[in-house]
C-alpha cells in the first residue's frame, strides 16, 4: 500500500520539477543542466510527499500545491549540491552518481546551489488560484525560516564546528534538530497550510514533524555506519571518517535505536490524531524508520 502510495507521488513531484524547471538550453546552459542534473537524479522525494500526505490528511486537493511543494525538493536539493562541496563533507557521490561539484566543476557546485534556493522561493511566491493570499505568505515565511541560519543552516554550521570537539548530547539535538528535522518539519506545516489546516491541526502536525525530523536524521547515522556505499547510492561510513557527532557515535547503536522507538511512537500517536478519510502520515512515518537507503 504505502509503496505504491510513494511511487505515485514520487512521479507526480518528478514530474513537477521537470515541468517547471528552466529547460536545460536556458542561457546560461551551464547553470540550468546542473540544476537539472542535481535535482532530476533521483532521491525519494520525502519533504514534497510529505506536504503532500498533510494536505490530503486536512481534505484538500492537492494538484495546485505541486509547484509549492516541489519547491521544497530543490531546497533540499540545494543543500545536498552544497553539503558535499569540498569545503563541507567533501563528498564525490549522491544519488548513485557523481555529484554536481564534480561533474560541474565547484563554482558550479556553489551557483546551481544558490540558483536552486532562488527557484525555490520563486515556485512559492507564486499565486494560488483560490487561496487565501495571507495563508500563502504564512507558509512562504515558515518555509523560510526553517532553513535560515537559525535553521537548517545553523545545524550545518553546528555540524560542521561539532566535529573533532567535545561531543555533547546538547550540541547534537541541535544539529539534528536543525540540520534536517527543520525542512522536514516545515514540509509537513507548508502541507498543513497550504492544505487549509486549522489551528488544532497544525499543532498536531508540528508535533509530528518535529519527532520525524529528528528520527529521520537518527536513521541516516544509522545507515551511513550499516549500510553499503552502492546500497546508499553515497560514501557509506563518512561520519566515523570525519569525525562528525552522530547519534551511534555518542550513545551507541542500541541506544540510538530506542530514541528512534520513542520518537516514531510520537509520530505515529500525532499522526493519529488528524481525522481525515486520507492520512497516509503514518505509514510515512513507518517508512522512513524502517528504510534502508
Ligand atoms: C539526505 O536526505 C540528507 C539528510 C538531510 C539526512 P535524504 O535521505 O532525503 O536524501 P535523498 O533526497 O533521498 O537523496
Ligand atoms: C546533511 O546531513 C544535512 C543537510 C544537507 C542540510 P548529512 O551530511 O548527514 O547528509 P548526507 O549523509 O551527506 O546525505
Ligand atoms: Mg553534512
Ligand atoms: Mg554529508
Ligand atoms: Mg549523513
Amino acid at each position: 500500500m504505502i509503496d505504491a502510495y510513494l511511487r505515485e507521488k514520487r512521479t507526480l513531484v518528478e514530474q513537477t520539477l521537470d515541468q517547471h524547471l528552466p529547460p536545460a538550453d536556458t542561457a546560461p546552459s551551464i547553470i540550468h543542466e546542473a540544476m537539472r542534473y542535481a535535482v532530476l537524479g533521483g532521491g525519494k522525494r520525502v519533504r514534497p510527499i510529505l506536504a503532500i500526505a498533510a494536505a490530503e490528511a486536512c481534505g484538500a486537493d492537492v494538484t495546485p500545491l505541486l509547484p509549492s511543494f516541489a519547491a521544497l525538493e530543490l531546497i533540499h536539493t540545494y543543500s545536498l549540491v552544497h553539503d558535499d562541496l569540498p569545503a563541507l563533507d567533501d563528498d564525490d557521490l549522491r544519488r548513485g552518481r557523481k555529484t554536481t561539484h564534480v561533474v560541474y566543476g565547484e563554482a558550479m557546485g556553489i551557483l546551481a546551489g544558490d540558483a536552486l534556493l532562488t527557484e525555490a522561493f520563486s515556485w512559492l511566491a507564486k499565486p494560488i488560484e483560490g487561496l487565501d493570499p495571507a495563508r500563502q505568505l504564512r507558509a512562504v515565511a515558515l518555509v523560510a525560516r526553517a532553513v535560515d541560519s537559525t535553521g537548517m543552516i545553523g545545524g550545518q554550521v553546528a555540524d560542521l564546528e561539532a566535529e573533532g570537539a567535545k561531543p555533547t548530547r546538547e550540541a547534537l539535538e541541535f544539529i539534528h534538530r536543525n540540520k534536517t528535522g527543520r525542512l522536514i518539519t516545515a514540509s509537513v506545516l507548508l502541507g498543513g497550510t497550504l492544505g487549509g489546516a486549522n489551528d488544532r491541526q497544525l499543532l498536531v502536525l508540528e508535533r509530528y514533524g518535529v519527532a520525524l525530523g529528528l528520527a529521520f536524521q537518527i536513521v541516516d547515522d544509522l545507515l551511513d555506519q550499516e549500510e553499503s556505499s552502492a546500497t546508499l547510492g553515497k560514501t557509506a561510513g563518512k561520519d566515523v571518517a570525519q569525525g562528525k557527532l552522530t547519534y551511534p557515535a555518542l550513545m551507541g547503536v542500541d541506544a540510538a535505536r530506542a530514541e528512534l522507538a520513542s520518537l516514531l511512537a510520537t509520530a505515529l500517536n500525532n499522526a493519529g490524531m488528524i481525522a481525515g478519510p486520507l492520512n497516509y502520515l503514518g505509514d510515512i512515518a513507518r517508512f522512513i524508520c524502517d528504510r534502508r537507503s
